[in-house]
C-alpha cells in the first residue's frame, strides 16, 4: 500500500489560546458485531463542547450506520483506530435512502474551533469504505458521500485516511476557515472496475488551507465550487483522478460566485484533466482570479481544460444552446505547467464507458496541451504562460481555441493548431 507523503511542510497550523475549564472525554466504545455507531450518538450531545471525542487505537469499530455531531464548539474528534463501513451495499443504501439521511455517513453542522484529526501510523487511523465491490458491480444507486464538514467555523482536518470509499469524500460546505492537510485518500481499483465518483474534496466554502494531501482517485481531486472564495491548494499529489477542478458551475441558470482560487505545486499523475474549468450553458455569475501554478502533469490527457459548455455524453447529445447567459470568467492564469500529454492511439481514461466518452471533444487530436472552449465575450484574460509539454508520441503539441471568442492575449496562438507561445505566454 502506497502512502507516501510528498513535499511535506511545516507550516504552521492555526493557532488558538489555550483555554482553562473543564475538558471531557469520551473514548467511543467498541462492541463485537454491533453498530458502534449508536452509543456514540446516544452520548455526543454530552460532548459537544471542549471535549474530545476519541476512536481509540487498536480497535476497529463498525460504523454500521451514519454519525451527524451537533454543531460543536472547541472539539476534536480523533480517529485512532480503524473505522468500517458496513460490509452490506443494502444496509448502506437503506440507510442513505431513509427520509433521515443527513447528507453524509459522517456529518459535522456547523460550530466553531472544530478538529478531525486521523493519525500517521500505517497500520490503524484508515477509514475502510469497502468500495470495492461497489465499483465491482458498478453499483450507483443510493451511494453515501464520506465526509460532510459544513458551516464550521475555524476548523482542522487532518491526517485522515481513506481507503476504498464507495464514493465522494470531503465535503466543506459553507466552512470558513479551514486548513484541511496531511490526508490520505486510496480510492484505486485493483481490477479495472472504476472509481466512479470518488471525488477527493469539495471546496464550497471561505478562507480554505488545503496542502500536502495525497490522492489516488476516480473524479475531480479537488473540486471548487460555488460560493467558493479565498481557496488555496498547494504541496499535493493528485493520481488517476479528474484534475484540479473549478465547477460546475451556473447549471440550471445558477448564479454562480468563485474567487481568489490559487492551486500551487502539485503532481498531476496519469489524471484526465490537470487544470480544469467547467460550467453549464445558460449559467450566469462569474469566476475571477484563478490561478493554477507550477503543476507537474505525467501522462495526463488533457493538461489545461475549460469549457463553458460542459455537457456529460452520456446524458445523449449535447443540446444546441441559445442561451445569452453564461458564466463568466475572468484573470485566469495557468502558469508554468510541465510534463507529458498522454496521446497514445486507441487509450481510453476509465471512466469512459461510452461511444464517444463524455469527456469527448469533437476535433481534438489528442496532442492538445490546451483546450478553451468558450462563448464569445464571455472570458477576459485567461493566460497559459511558460507551458512546457511533450506528447507520449513525439508529436508537436497542439492547442484548440476560437480567436472569435476572446480577445485577449491567451499566451500561445489562439487556434486549432500547433501550440506557438505569444509574448503572454513567455
Ligand atoms: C496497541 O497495541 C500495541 C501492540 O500490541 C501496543 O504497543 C500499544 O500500546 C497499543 N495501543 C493502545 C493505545 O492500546
Ligand atoms: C480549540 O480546540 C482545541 C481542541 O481541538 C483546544 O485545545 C483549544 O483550546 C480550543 N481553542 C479555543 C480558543 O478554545
Ligand atoms: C486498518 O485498515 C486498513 C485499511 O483497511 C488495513 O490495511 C489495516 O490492516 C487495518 N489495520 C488493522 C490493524 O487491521
Ligand atoms: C474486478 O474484480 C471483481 C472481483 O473479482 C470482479 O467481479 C469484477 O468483474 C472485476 N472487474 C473487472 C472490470 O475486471
Ligand atoms: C485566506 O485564507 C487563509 C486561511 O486559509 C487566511 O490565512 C487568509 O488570511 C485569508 N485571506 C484573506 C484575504 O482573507
Ligand atoms: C487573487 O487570488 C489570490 C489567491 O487567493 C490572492 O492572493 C490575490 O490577492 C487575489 N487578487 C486579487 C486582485 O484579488
Ligand atoms: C504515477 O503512478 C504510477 C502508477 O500508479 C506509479 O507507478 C508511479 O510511481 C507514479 N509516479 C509518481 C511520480 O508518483
Ligand atoms: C440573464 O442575465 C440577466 C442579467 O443579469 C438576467 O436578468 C436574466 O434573468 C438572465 N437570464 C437567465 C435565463 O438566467
Ligand atoms: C469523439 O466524438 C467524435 C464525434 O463527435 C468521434 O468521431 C470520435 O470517434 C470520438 N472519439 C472518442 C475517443 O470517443
Ligand atoms: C468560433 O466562434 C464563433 C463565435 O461563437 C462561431 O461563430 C464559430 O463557429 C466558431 N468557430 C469554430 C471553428 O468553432
Amino acid at each position: 500500500m502506497m502512502f507516501a507523503r510528498i513535499l511535506l511542510s511545516f507550516f504552521a497550523p492555526l493557532a488558538y489560546a489555550a483555554i482553562a475549564g473543564a475538558w471531557s472525554t469520551f473514548v467511543v466504545p467498541h462492541t463485537e458485531d454491533a453498530d458502534d455507531a449508536l452509543a456514540l450518538m446516544t452520548a455526543i450531545s454530552g460532548y459537544a463542547s471542549d471535549a474530545s471525542i476519541v476512536f481509540e487505537a487498536n480497535t476497529t469499530y463498525n460504523v454500521w450506520s451514519p454519525i451527524t455531531f451537533p454543531p460543536l464548539t472547541n472539539v476534536e474528534v480523533v480517529i485512532s483506530g480503524n473505522l468500517s463501513y458496513p460490509t452490506s451495499i443494502k444496509t448502506v443504501q437503506g440507510h442513505v435512502a431513509a427520509a433521515n439521511y443527513p447528507g453524509a455517513w459522517f456529518s459535522f453542522t456547523g460550530g466553531s474551533n472544530v478538529t478531525l484529526r486521523g493519525n500517521t501510523d500505517p497500520d490503524w487511523g484508515w477509514v475502510d469504505g469497502h468500495g470495492q465491490q461497489w465499483w465491482d458491480i458498478m453499483q450507483q444507486t443510493n451511494r453515501p458521500s464520506g465526509w460532510l464538514f459544513k458551516d464550521v467555523t475555524n476548523g482542522i482536518i487532518r491526517d485522515m485516511k481513506i481507503y476504498k470509499p464507495i464514493a465522494w469524500n470531503f465535503a466543506t460546505t459553507g466552512s470558513n476557515n479551514v486548513h484541511i492537510f496531511n490526508n490520505i485518500i486510496l480510492a484505486g481499483s485493483d481490477n479495472a472496475s472504476f472509481p466512479f465518483n470518488t471525488d477527493g474534496f469539495s471546496a464550497a466554502g471561505t478562507n480554505l488551507f488545503f496542502e500536502n494531501n495525497h490522492v489516488v482517485n476516480g473524479d475531480d481531486c479537488l473540486t471548487v465550487s460555488n460560493g467558493a472564495k479565498n481557496i488555496t491548494w498547494r504541496d499535493s499529489y493528485c493520481e488517476g483522478s479528474h484534475g484540479l477542478s473549478v465547477g460546475s458551475l451556473g447549471r440550471g441558470g445558477q448564479v454562480a460566485s468563485v474567487e481568489n482560487i490559487l492551486f500551487e505545486t502539485t503532481i498531476m499523475n496519469r489524471t484526465l484533466y490537470a487544470a480544469r474549468f467547467k460550467s453549464w450553458s445558460g449559467g450566469n455569475g462569474a469566476a475571477i482570479n484563478v490561478t493554477w501554478k507550477d503543476i507537474t502533469f505525467i501522462d495526463v490527457m488533457f493538461p489545461i481544460y475549460i469549457t463553458q459548455n460542459y455537457w456529460d455524453q452520456t446524458d445523449g447529445p449535447r443540446p444546441s444552446s441559445s442561451s445569452v447567459n453564461e458564466t463568466h470568467i475572468e484573470n485566469f492564469l495557468f502558469d508554468h505547467f510541465v510534463g507529458v500529454i498522454n496521446d497514445t492511439p486507441g487509450y481510453v481514461e476509465g471512466s469512459c464507458i461510452t461511444d464517444p466518452c463524455w469527456y469527448n471533444v469533437s476535433g481534438a487530436t489528442g496532442k492538445e496541451g490546451v483546450i478553451f472552449d468558450l462563448y464569445p465575450d464571455t472570458a477576459t484574460n485567461i493566460v497559459v504562460k511558460n507551458l512546457v509539454a511533450r506528447t507520449l508520441s513525439g508529436a508537436p503539441v497542439a492547442v484548440m481555441c476560437n480567436s472569435s471568442t476572446i480577445s485577449s492575449d491567451t499566451g500561445f496562438v489562439c487556434s486549432d493548431g500547433p501550440y506557438v507561445p505569444t509574448q503572454a505566454g513567455l
